[in-house]
């Protein structure tokens, strides 16, 4: 075949493939709505905002960060109290020294100290009625035993799950203990003791810990967190957690669109397409970009709009969805400096790895300047639950306690809910099954496919510094692609 015959056939696969796949016709759009970079970003949480700074500001790489929430930060939800206008955290609380967050930190000049939880007395109560629950926590003593023994654990496979799970064996190669029922491997590493604290800490397994894979214990609590509670290691931002975002969007303001949500996408091994349109202008907008990073949680709710492929399909779709909410309630029966913990009946007398066997949980921590009376509120379902159902849970769960005589309050409560945020997400397949069918090579395989690379919590550990660190290899390997 001559050279002339072979680029004629070229171009006719070349114009096939376009007139197969165009549904995004560019003459749509008149210059100033076509935007085109090297990668477009989704999100602008913790993944989205590192990888944009990292990406234009040391890495010579053009970018666009479509965020559907008027403010970058994502997990991170800081509320300022009227009253003392003292700032209250009721997103993300506290971060690692672990991977970039001291570097990321010192580079915005956001200062920053340890981290000291607040002493609160801690009333367990009973989830379905509010009565006080006959549940007796383990000893301080036993729960630092049992995470040091979980410290040995999660430090023994470190390398194999940070940062990300790239070197993860495969299927006949997974050590026993990550493909064991938790349940099963807590008894017999004699780890229950901690398991509260891990709960609490992470908020994993609602519905029921015991039959999760005990590696997706780890992704909910490896080695860094672990680490940081034995050693009491945690750092907090002194102003806000916020004010790390705050300055990352005034440095990229320009290059990034707020309040955008994406219409419809075209990814194939070229680049990719994608349009967007802003809540404010109601003006659609074309990026053409030569790779995009994914980042926001993938359910099949957020994909739609993304065009799937089946490969993308099969990976995703088995996927648990998980409701949680974080917030901050005024609730004057309850008394100041408790933390209140919805549990089911089950754990009495000290059954700690039941503590999850109830559809939700519920925690009411006193949180703020003494005297407003102002808890952190954290909810976490197995099932749908919109942000009106999320206030009426809480309000009819204060009313349990009022109702059983756990509180000393006569008549109704008057909760008010300050601030109310969705942190809703997706879980990898539970149980060990998937993992036996190479559910963690299938998910990394679609790194770099069609243009696509993708990262933020549900790629590796769920923590700020762990999506960091591995934002920062993804990006890396991204880099060599463009
Ligand atoms: C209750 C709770 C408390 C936590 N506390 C801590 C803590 O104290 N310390 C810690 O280190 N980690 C904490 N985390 C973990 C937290 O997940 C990570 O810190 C971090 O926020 C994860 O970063 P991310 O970029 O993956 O997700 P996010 O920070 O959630 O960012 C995702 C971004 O994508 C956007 N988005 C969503 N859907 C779409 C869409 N369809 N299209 C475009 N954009 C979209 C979101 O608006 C968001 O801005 C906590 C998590 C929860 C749920
Ligand atoms: C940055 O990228 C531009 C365009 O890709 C290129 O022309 C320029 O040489 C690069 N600069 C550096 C310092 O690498
Ligand atoms: C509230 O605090 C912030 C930050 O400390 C300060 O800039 C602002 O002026 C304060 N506002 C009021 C009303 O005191
Ligand atoms: C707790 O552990 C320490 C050291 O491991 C031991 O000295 C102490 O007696 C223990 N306390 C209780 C109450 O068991
Ligand atoms: C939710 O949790 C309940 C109780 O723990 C359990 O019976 C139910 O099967 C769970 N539902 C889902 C969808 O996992
Ligand atoms: C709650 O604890 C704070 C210190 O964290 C203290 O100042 C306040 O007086 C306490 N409130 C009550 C009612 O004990
Ligand atoms: C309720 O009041 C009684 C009597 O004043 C007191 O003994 C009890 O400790 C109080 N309970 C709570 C939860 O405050």
């Amino acid at each position: 075949m001559s050279r002339t015959q072979a680029s004629v056939l070229g171009l006719i696969a070349l114009a096939c493939a376009h007139f197969a796949r165009a549904k995004i016709d560019e003459r749509d759009f008149d210059a100033a709505g076509v935007i085109e970079r090297d990668v477009a970003i989704i999100g602008g949480g913790a993944a989205g905002t590192y990888a944009a700074v990292r990406l234009r500001e040391d890495l010579n790489t053009s970018i666009i960060v479509i965020e559907p929430k008027n403010w970058l930060g994502g997990h991170v939800d800081t509320h300022v109290a009227p009253e003392t206008n003292t700032t209250l955290e009721y997103g993300v609380q506290s971060y690692m020294q672990y991977g970039p967050t001291v570097a990321l930190f010192e580079r915005f000049g956001v200062e920053f100290g340890s981290f000291t939880s607040r002493r609160l007395a801690t009333l367990n109560v009973d989830v379905e009625t509010g009565k006080t629950l006959d549940y007796t926590a383990p000893a301080l003593n036993d729960t630092t035993e049992g995470l040091e023994r979980w410290l040995q654990f999660v430090e023994k496979y470190d390398s194999l799950v940070e940062p990300g799970f790239w070197n993860f064996p495969s299927p006949d190669k997974i050590p026993a203990e990550f493909l064991m029922p938790f349940g099963e491997f807590a008894r017999k590493q004699k780890i229950e003791a901690a398991v509260p604290r891990i709960v609490t800490i992470s908020g994993v397994g609602v519905g029921d810990l015991r039959i999760l894979s005990t590696l997706q214990v780890v992704q909910a609590f490896g080695l860094a967190v672990t680490k940081g509670v034995v050693e009491g290691t945690f750092i907090q931002p002194k102003v806000s957690n916020s004010l790390l975002y705050q300055r990352a969007y005034e440095l990229l303001t320009d290059d990034i669109r707020l309040g955008s949500t994406i219409q419809e996408t075209e990814r194939d091994p070229t680049g990719v397409r994608i349009i967007i349109q802003s809540e404010n202008d109601q003006v659609k907008t074309l990026i053409k970009a030569r790779k995009v990073l994914w980042t926001p949680y993938p359910s099949q709710g957020n994909l739609k709009p993304f065009d799937q492929d089946a490969k993308e399909l099969q990976v995703f779709e088995p996927w648990t969805p998980e409701w949680d909410y974080v917030g901050v309630a005024s609730i004057p029966c309850i008394p100041e400096n408790t933390s209140v913990q919805y549990m089911p009946r089950a754990v009495e007398p000290s059954d700690h790895l039941a503590i999850r066997d109830h559809p939700y949980f519920l925690t009411l921590g006193t949180t703020g300047p003494p005297g407003l009376h102002l808890f952190r509120v954290m909810l976490g379902a197995n099932f749908s639950v919109t942000h009106e159902e999320a206030k009426a849970m809480v309000t009819s769960s204060v009313q349990k306690l009022v109702e059983a005589g756990t509180v000393n309050h006569t008549g109704h409560c008057e909760v008010d809910i300050k601030a109310l945020s969705a942190h809703n997400g997706v879980l990898w397949p539970r149980g060990s099954e998937a993992l036996e069918q190479g559910f963690v090579q299938e998910l990394y395989s679609l790194q770099g496919h069609r243009s696509t690379w993708w990262t933020g919590r549900s790629w590796c550990e769920e923590y700020s510094s762990n999506v960091w660190a591995f934002t920062e290899t993804v990006v890396e390997r991204l880099l060599k692609s463009l």
